[in-house]
């Protein structure tokens, strides 16, 4: 009873690693593209292959509308083109041989380029010393980790900003401070490195802008000058006032009281003869 179990144990294990091994030797299966990311709604070129001599079926299994290209005559290899591809994804080749079926996947990811840029500047001029604020939108593009900002003096780089997440719109803040009065002539840059995936750098720069830096002394002075008009202004009227006031107040006494009240003392008889 025992000598049998471990002879039918032994005739298991045999068979469980004779056959899984000589599976796995018997038949690979590999799937390769020339890249691994492509344009939003681009085609890509995925070849599905097998070291299984005379394989029984084979293909790629995806959603999207393909094409076969090109094909191995015993079916050791299938070129495929995928159409469409709008977001990332995962593709699958499989191959059966010998009643047995191996797969591999290939990731696809999708990438949209850097189409619109924008550069948004303060409102107005800005001061030599005073800190502001630079706004750079790239709108609509993936993936956002291969995606660098920069902002442009005159074509060089004076800031760079990286980003994360899986938004589609990437803004990045750059703080500035005017060092001198010269005016800045800016422009943002959106860099979209895809070298990681076997693509290319794809680059695109917004409009440059000028932007105002003015000397903050300019300011001070006008303001100094407002202020001691003013000042002159408020002088001269208050010395004139006194002035006009000071005549009345004279005239009153001196003038129009005076005669009134000569007037008032003359005698009844004396004021009525004129009449
Ligand atoms: C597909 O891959 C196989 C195996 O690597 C290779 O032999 C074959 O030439 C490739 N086909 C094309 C069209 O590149
Ligand atoms: C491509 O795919 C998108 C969404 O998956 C679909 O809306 C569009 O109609 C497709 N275009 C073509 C030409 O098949
Ligand atoms: C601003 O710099 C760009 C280069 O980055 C140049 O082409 C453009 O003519 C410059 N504009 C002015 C007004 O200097
Ligand atoms: C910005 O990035 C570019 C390329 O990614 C690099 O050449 C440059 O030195 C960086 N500049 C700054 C100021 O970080």
């Amino acid at each position: 009873m025992s000598s049998f179990a471990c002879r039918s144990l032994r005739i298991t294990l045999l068979a469980l690693l004779c056959c899984s091994g000589s599976g796995e030797k018997a038949f690979e299966v590999h799937v390769s593209s020339e890249k691994q990311i492509v344009e939003a709604t681009g085609s890509l070129k995925v070849n599905c292959s097998t070291s299984c001599e005379n394989p029984q079926v084979g293909g790629l299994e995806t959603t999207l509308s393909k094409r076969v290209l090109e094909e191995h005559p015993r079916g050791k290899w299938k070129q495929f083109l995928v159409l469409n591809i709008s977001q990332d994804m995962s593709l699958l080749c499989h191959f059966t041989c010998e009643e047995k079926q191996h797969s591999e996947h290939l990731n696809v990811r999708v990438y949209k380029p850097p189409a619109k840029v924008t550069l948004k500047l303060p409102p107005s001029r800005v001061l030599v010393g005073e800190t502001f604020t630079i706004e750079c939108t790239a709108e609509a593009v993936k993936p956002l980790e291969s995606l660098t900002l920069s902002l442009l003096h005159e074509g060089e780089t004076l800031q760079n900003q990286t980003f994360e997440g899986t938004e589609i719109n990437a803004t990045a803040i750059f703080n500035m401070t005017a060092l001198t009065k010269d005016s800045l002539n800016l422009s943002c840059q959106a860099v979209l490195d895809l070298r990681p995936h076997g693509g290319h750098i794809i680059s695109n720069i917004s409009k440059s802008q000028i932007l105002e830096v003015i000397k903050p002394t300019n300011g001070l002075i006008t303001i100094i000058i407002i202020v001691v008009t003013i000042l002159l202004v408020l002088f001269v009227t208050s010395v004139l006032l006194c002035f006009i006031l000071g005549q009345h107040w004279h005239r009153k006494r001196t003038g129009t009281y005076g005669v009134l009240a000569a007037w008032r003392r003359l005698p009844r008889a004396l004021r009525q003869r004129p009449g």
